[in-house]
């Protein structure tokens, strides 16, 4: 069996307002039925609606101690990165210990995550990051990224839906009929695919823009009425058919092209991204001065900085009649589902990481090697390497 006699440990998230957990009664029975000891932290799952008895029900063992968590486990599956335990007034990276399996979302290139990370390689922890999954057909079902991008994607338009003072469908009443809400996505990725297809369930007109040809035309096939961004496709489209880094004068003339188009919008969904780079600032406080009142941007770029210079991280704001929201961490505010597609996602690449109850860690796999944060008491993750680097060059 594949996991005969490994313990793998889920510990509570710890994070202000994170209500997600890395495993359900569901994926649980299915490592068990493989042979694990599943240890689950009392009330873990209880910000997902899941109860303890739900999980001892499916095999897991239940545990008040976190602490006991962490030094059993030979496999920790977690959603967010390790942090300080206030209770513990520990760091979860000093509740850990060499030769332990960490899987969860790293961000490993992100600078605030550098010591972290660099913690992990000296303690001896192999650290595995669920962000750095590549997009491949192989990896579809353990890329907890694309997972979370559709849910931050629906929700933002079902946020905008309940701020927005207007009706989104067009609504036939007796004294006329209401027009529908005109909604703009800018990003037509996961994220954005997704925000589309929620504004035209609800009714709205929608209307995308993204600078990779493919993607607008994904747009148009979910009713999008596409706005051209102006950008020829061979500056704006670079390795492996992501989009690329644009130079000043190319976002500049891209800002001129939503000009009209933002005159005339009720709600603008931001989900513009360039791998491993700042989102770029696509909406300019003129630009947000020029939309009508009471119209809202959703910039859920906002962990990359944010595609509108407005935009506060974590925050609600209104600024020149229009409402912008800055949220973080959306998939958290739709725990159930975020915690079911999540919990699928990592039980998907644990399966890729055993191999006859032990941990059987293949570099030759492109999935792995893409993942894999530490190795050997070394960080071995080039986008963390690479960003390090780039931070000592300023220093
Ligand atoms: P993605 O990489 O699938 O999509 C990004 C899209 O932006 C791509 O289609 C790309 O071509 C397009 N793009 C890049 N530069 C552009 C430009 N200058 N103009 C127009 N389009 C441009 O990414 P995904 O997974 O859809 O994520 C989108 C954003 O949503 C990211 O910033 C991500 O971090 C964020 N997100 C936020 C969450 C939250 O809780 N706030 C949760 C999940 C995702």
């Amino acid at each position: 069996m594949k996991y005969q006699g490994l313990c793998i440990g889920i510990p509570k998230e710890i994070m202000e307002g994170e209500n997600r957990v890395a495993a359900t009664p569901t994926t649980v029975s299915r490592f068990v039925e493989e042979g694990a000891n599943v240890v689950v932290q009392e009330g873990a799952g209880l910000g997902a609606f899941i109860e303890d008895h739900e999980y001892a029900a499916a095999g897991a063992r239940m545990e008040a101690d976190v602490e006991k968590i962490f030094q059993e486990a030979d496999i920790l599956l977690k959603v967010k990165e390790p942090m300080v335990n206030e209770t513990l007034r520990k760091h979860e990276v000093d509740l850990m210990h060499k030769g332990q399996v960490l899987v969860t979302f790293l961000h490993p290139a992100n600078p605030g995550n550098h010591g972290m990370v660099n913690a992990l390689a000296e303690k001896g922890v192999v650290s595995l990051s669920l962000d750095s999954i590549p997009r491949i057909s192989r990896a579809q079902s353990m890329d907890a990224l694309t997972s979370m991008s559709t849910i931050a994607g629906y929700k933002s338009v079902i946020s905008a839906s309940v701020m927005l003072p207007k009706f989104m469908p067009m609504v036939g009443t007796a004294v006329g009929m209401i027009q529908p809400a005109k909604i703009f996505v800018v990003g037509a990725g996961v994220a954005g695919l997704q925000a589309l297809a929620t504004a035209k369930r609800l009714g709205a007109v929608v209307y995308a823009a993204d600078v990779r040809p493919e993607a607008a035309e994904q747009a148009k096939s979910l009713g999008a009425k596409i706005v051209e961004t102006g950008i020829p496709p061979d500056q704006a489209v670079g390795e492996g058919g992501y989009a690329k880094h644009l130079p000043d004068h190319l976002i500049q003339s891209e800002r001129e092209a939503f000009r009209d188009i933002l005159r005339d919008i009720d709600v603008v969904v931001l989900s513009a991204l360039v791998p491993g780079r700042q989102a770029p600032i696509l909406v300019t406080e003129a630009m947000v001065e020029s939309m009508p009142r009471g119209s809202i941007i959703e910039d859920i770029a906002i962990d990359q900085g944010g595609n509108c210079s407005l935009t506060e991280p974590g925050k609600v704001i209104k600024k020149h009649h229009v409402i912008i929201n800055g949220t973080k961490n959306i998939p958290g505010s739709v725990p159930v589902t975020a915690t079911h597609m999540f919990a699928k996602n990592i039980m998907n690449f644990v399966a890729i990481l055993a191999k006859d109850g032990r941990i059987d860690l293949d570099m030759n796999d492109e999935i792995v090697r893409s993942a894999m944060v530490t190795l050997d008491g070394k960080l071995v993750h080039e986008g963390a390497l690479e960003a390090i680097k780039a931070m000592e060059g300023h220093a």
